[in-house]
Order: structure tokens, then C-alpha cells, then sequence
């Protein structure tokens, strides 16, 4: 007799087959992203794939076998009476650059970028080591779309307010620091809401870096530097009055050595805002997580993978509020506020003083 707590082995079957499906439309869903297909179906009527790869201006052949998987895999609706399809509304609100931070399908992008290394993954799993952030060519670009979109829609409005008194002391003016700031669009932003306030970003990655310095020139931004700094080696001491960290502090080789340096390059009275995955660092409080599949795969291909490589500590993404604490504690933090954001699935908003 079948174990219960197994399953039954038919449904498990039928499981696993859904799931290769999915993988499947999550790539394709990716696609429809990259060629704007999604947002062009959101203006139109139901068209055919002829109209559709028109407007796309996209090759018809193509696009027509894109609408059969999505069609197949329910994200189009088909008649196959008229041979129109279309993307109804209640799924072009989760797909399109209009839904802002709720476009799933920039998430979609993360499977092809981890897909391009797992015969390295593998390697690693045969002979320890790690994949080395250049191994990921299109991170920057990618991570950039994807905390951008949560950067405009919340950042000002929502994440600064978390730390108490802090939208004043930078309306008067204080010196505030992102580490691993990628393309610089969070620091970017603070830096054109508050021009009495100064800003640093500090990244080791070229292209972010240079993504974020044309940011600020485009938005001719005078109060923001961007330097290439490695984040274990800031060397800073008591410069800054505010340091934020978004997803930065998981991924790094030495995550204790960066949590010390922002520690001691705060200013007295400094806080420090860590932005990070919101997650229990007990594999079993983690079954119920909405994105635990997503998030421990992010970390095995990508997030763990590129701190070994550098001989680091592989932390891994999901290190959790218990681990955090404890990091922070040890880097000498000696108060720490766990917020949430209403919407926010994803993060854990760390608000860290010491005394
Ligand atoms: C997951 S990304 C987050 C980027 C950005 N904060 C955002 O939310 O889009 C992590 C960042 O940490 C940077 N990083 C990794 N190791 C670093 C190090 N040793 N020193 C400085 N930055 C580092 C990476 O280049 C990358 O930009």
C-alpha cells in the first residue's frame, strides 16, 4: 500500500507533468515579455496571428506558434471558430510593463538566465566551487528591470517611511550609501527626491556601475557618486547617516565582512535599511512559502553559486530572519526592526541601529 504521506504515485505523475508544462510556458512567458507581445495583445482586439505580428512588427511564424503554447497553456484565450486570439484583462494585469511591480513575466526571464549555466551548476554539484557572477551576462540588466519596477512603485512612498523619522532627516539633508547598488536605480531615485541629502553607490559590477552612472547623468543628478567598491572592504568609518542594502547582502562572498564595514561606516544615531528575502532560515517553516521552489533554485543557480565561487561563505537566499538577526547581531547592530510591506512577498525590511 502506498505511503499517504507520499501521495498517490498517479497524482505525483500527473504533478510532474504539469510542472514541465509550466517550466515550458514560463520560458515562453519570457519570450512574450522580451517581444513586447504581451503589452502589444493588452491595446488590441481579438486578432489573428497574422494582425498580432503586424503591430508586433515580429515574424508571423513565430508568433504563431508562441499563441498555441499560450493558448494551450490558458494565459491566451483562442476562437477557433475565427482564429482570433487575446489576452484577457485579468492576465495582462499580471503580464504587461503597465502592472509595474506585478508583471510575473519579468520573473519568467529568471529561468532562461539560470538555464544558461547549469552545466556549470552541475559541475559544482560533482566537484564543489561555484559559477562566478561573469557567468551571468544579462544579472545587471535583468535584476534592474525586476527591483526597478518595486523601487518607482514603493521605494519613496512605502520603504523609506519603515525607518522612523528618516523622510525628514534626508528633506534636511545627510550622507546616505547603497551597498551593491547595481544599476543604481534605488539611489538614483532617493538622490533626485531629496537634493539636500548626498548619495553613494558601491558595486563591484561594471555594467551595473555604468548603468547607474547614466542614469544620474540623464536625470542630471549632482548629489550621487557611483563607486567601485568591494562591499567586504568599504573602509569607511562613521560617514554615512543612512546605508541600504536591497537584496545585496545574501549573494555576497563574505556577508559578515559587509555587514561589519556598514556597521562601523555608520555615523552615530546611523540606521542601517537591509532589504532583503523574506524567509524563515528553517527549511521546514519555509513549506508554505509562496516563492520557496523559486527562491532556493535562485540560490543553488545563481545566488549561493556566485558566492562560492569566490571562495565565500554561500550564504544562499533563503538565509532567513533568524540567520539575519543573528548576522546583524554579530556585526554589531544592537537593535533590529523586522517590518513588511503589504504586497511585498518577497522581502523582509531589516531597519538596524546600534548604540
Ligand atoms: C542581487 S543584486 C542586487 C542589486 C541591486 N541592489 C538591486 O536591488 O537591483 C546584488 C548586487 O551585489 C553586487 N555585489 C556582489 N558582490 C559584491 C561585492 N563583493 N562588493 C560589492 N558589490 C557586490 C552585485 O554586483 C549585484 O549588483
Amino acid at each position: 500500500m502506498a505511503d499517504a504521506g507520499a501521495g498517490d504515485g498517479a497524482e505525483f505523475a500527473g504533478r510532474m507533468i504539469h510542472m514541465v508544462n509550466e517550466a515550458m510556458l514560463a520560458l515562453m512567458v519570457s519570450v512574450g515579455h522580451r517581444t513586447g507581445l504581451f503589452d502589444i495583445m493588452a491595446t488590441m482586439p481579438p486578432a489573428t496571428s497574422a494582425e498580432i505580428a503586424a503591430k508586433a512588427a515580429l515574424d508571423e511564424r513565430y508568433v504563431r506558434e508562441w499563441l498555441a503554447a499560450m493558448t494551450t497553456g490558458r494565459i491566451i484565450d483562442h476562437d477557433g471558430a475565427t482564429g482570433v486570439f487575446s489576452l484577457p484583462a485579468d492576465h495582462s494585469a499580471w503580464l504587461t510593463r503597465a502592472a509595474g511591480p506585478d508583471n510575473i513575466a519579468v520573473e519568467a526571464q529568471f529561468v532562461g538566465l539560470l538555464a544558461r549555466v547549469e552545466d556549470q551548476v552541475v559541475d559544482c554539484f560533482r566537484h564543489g566551487g561555484g559559477v562566478p557572477y561573469s557567468a551571468f551576462p544579462n544579472f545587471q540588466a535583468l535584476m534592474a528591470e525586476d527591483s526597478g519596477a518595486v523601487h518607482d512603485a514603493r521605494l519613496i512612498s512605502v520603504t523609506l517611511p519603515l525607518v522612523p523619522g528618516l523622510t525628514a532627516r534626508l528633506e534636511q539633508g545627510i550622507d546616505v550609501a547603497d551597498v551593491g547598488c547595481g544599476s543604481g536605480h534605488a539611489i538614483n531615485l532617493m538622490a533626485g527626491a531629496f537634493p539636500r541629502s548626498r548619495f553613494a553607490g558601491f558595486d563591484v559590477s561594471d555594467a551595473g556601475l555604468a548603468a547607474a552612472r547614466a542614469e544620474a547623468a540623464s536625470k542630471r543628478l549632482a548629489n550621487v557618486r557611483f563607486e567601485k567598491r568591494d562591499a567586504a572592504r568599504l573602509g569607511e568609518t562613521a560617514q554615512f547617516d543612512f546605508i541600504t542594502t536591497f537584496d545585496a547582502v545574501h549573494d555576497q562572498a563574505r556577508p559578515d565582512l559587509v555587514l561589519a564595514g556598514i556597521a562601523n561606516a555608520l555615523r552615530p544615531g546611523g540606521v542601517y535599511l537591509c532589504v532583503d528575502v523574506r524567509a524563515s532560515s528553517t527549511l521546514s517553516e519555509n513549506l508554505s512559502h509562496p516563492l520557496g521552489p523559486f527562491f532556493y533554485t535562485i540560490s543553488c543557480m545563481h545566488c549561493m553559486t556566485v558566492s562560492l565561487a569566490e571562495g565565500g561563505l554561500g550564504l544562499g537566499t533563503m538565509w532567513g530572519r533568524q540567520k539575519a538577526l543573528e548576522m546583524l547581531s554579530d556585526a554589531g547592530f544592537t537593535s533590529v526592526d523586522v517590518s513588511h510591506v503589504d504586497g511585498d512577498i518577497a522581502n523582509a525590511y531589516f531597519v538596524a541601529t546600534k548604540d
